[in-house]
């Protein structure tokens, strides 16, 4: 069988081969405590859980790529709250299947392959889907190192006429850095100057400790600007899948375009879910409430262990330099403890691994004892 070149030169998502991992202790009958994999284990709100139920209908047709004009005014409503910026949802807005598949195929709606302008830029270490989507629409990938020298943010002389979509992604997976409204404002700066759209990744905006990050859609000229939220993260839903798009107008009309023929619109029952999840932010600042606690149970081992924690100021995770990741990953495995290696996300992340606050309170003091023994 012939594999599209793509797909066979691509190594296996770093994630399967933490699950892999996983499911080889399981068998050997070890209680892992799984820090890995960005999957919330925080129960979904039963306001939500409820709004679901209620909406199963007798008989569920093909839900439409606009989504519902419901769930449409309920995100720019949100935005509105969040981030005081007025949205108009019949043209600015449209509703995706969480948020990966949108990324994934931005590329392929906005690159001409066959043109100069298909450089897809993004940072690294990253959430891989930025590169992967690039590379199956024929594009160009420009990795852009984030290190702790440039407080994990861009270098953006790096970028030039051929670039045509820069990914950002603040609170950022899987350092914890959060972008100031300053850098989006000289990334749309740019973004005019040499012609490329700004793609910004904003699955963890609702994950902070200390005050809420700015939005990409807060700079004063939004022309290039595209942001995808999720309720993955914030509303501990990746299940469901429900996520939106906020863009100009033509992005809107060209995503619109596209989405009928993959097919990813959220089904109906999700989007009324959705609705009132949007509309809710006690369920929120209860998990960011749940996530600060288990920080709080980790940090005073880490750093009696002489791990320093760097960035980790947003997000779900905590991003922790040590003297030798891979050896520390496989001790910590041997312990019944999973962690992610920093390399998983690119090569600026050697020297660091990273710790999904996802297991609960308790498996995080047990996961603390473990390490202040190590
Ligand atoms: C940085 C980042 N963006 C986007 C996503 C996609 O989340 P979803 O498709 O569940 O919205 C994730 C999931 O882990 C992520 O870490």
């Amino acid at each position: 069988m012939r594999i599209a070149p793509t797909l066979a030169g691509m190594a296996t998502y770093p994630f399967v081969r933490l699950e892999e991992a996983r499911r080889r202790l399981v068998a050997e009958g070890v209680k892992v405590i799984d820090f890995g994999k960005g999957d919330p284990n925080e129960p979904t709100d039963p306001i939500i859980r409820q709004a679901l139920v209620d909406a199963v209908p007798e008989r569920a047709p093909y839900p439409l790529a606009a989504g519902l004009p419901e769930l449409r005014d309920a995100a720019a409503r949100w935005c509105g709250r969040r981030f005081g910026v007025e949205v108009d949802p019949d043209t600015e807005l449209v509703p995706t299947y969480g948020s990966k598949e949108a990324i994934f195929s931005l590329a392929q709606v906005l690159v001409d392959p066959a043109s100069d302008k298909r450089v897809v830029a993004f940072g690294e270490p990253a959430y891989p889907v930025y590169e992967r989507g690039a590379l199956f629409a024929g594009a160009e990938v420009q990795m852009l190192p984030l290190v702790r020298g440039n407080g994990f943010m861009p270098e953006l002389g790096a970028l030039d006429e051929r670039t045509a979509i820069v990914w950002v992604n603040y609170p950022h997976n899987p350092t914890g850095a959060v972008a100031p409204l300053s850098f989006y404002e000289e990334l749309a700066e740019l973004a005019e100057r040499l012609d490329f759209v700004i793609a910004s990744d904003e699955a963890y905006s609702e994950l902070w400790f200390d005050e809420p990050p700015p939005s990409a859609l807060q700079v004063a000229d939004r022309s290039r600007v595209i942001v995808f939220q999720t309720l993955s993260k914030r509303s501990s839903m990746t299940g469901y899948r429900s996520g939106f798009v906020v863009a100009p107008p033509e992005v809107i009309a060209a995503l619109k375009a596209y989405r009928p023929t993959v097919g990813t619109a959220p089904q109906e029952f999700v989007q009324r879910a959705s609705v009132v999840a949007w509309d809710d932010e006690r369920h929120v600042g209860e998990t960011r409430a749940r996530y600060a606690a288990k920080r709080d149970v980790l940090l005073p081992v880490l750093a009696a262990k002489g791990w320093e924690v760097v960035a980790s100021d947003a997000t779900m995770y905590l991003w922790i330099a040590v003297p030798d990741a891979d050896e520390l990953v496989t001790r910590l495995l041997e312990l019944g403890v999973l962690v992610s290696p920093g390399s998983f996300f690119g090569p600026s992340g050697e020297g660091y691994v990273r710790f999904a606050l996802v297991p609960t309170l308790a498996e995080c003091e047990r996961a603390a004892a473990i390490l202040a023994e190590l």
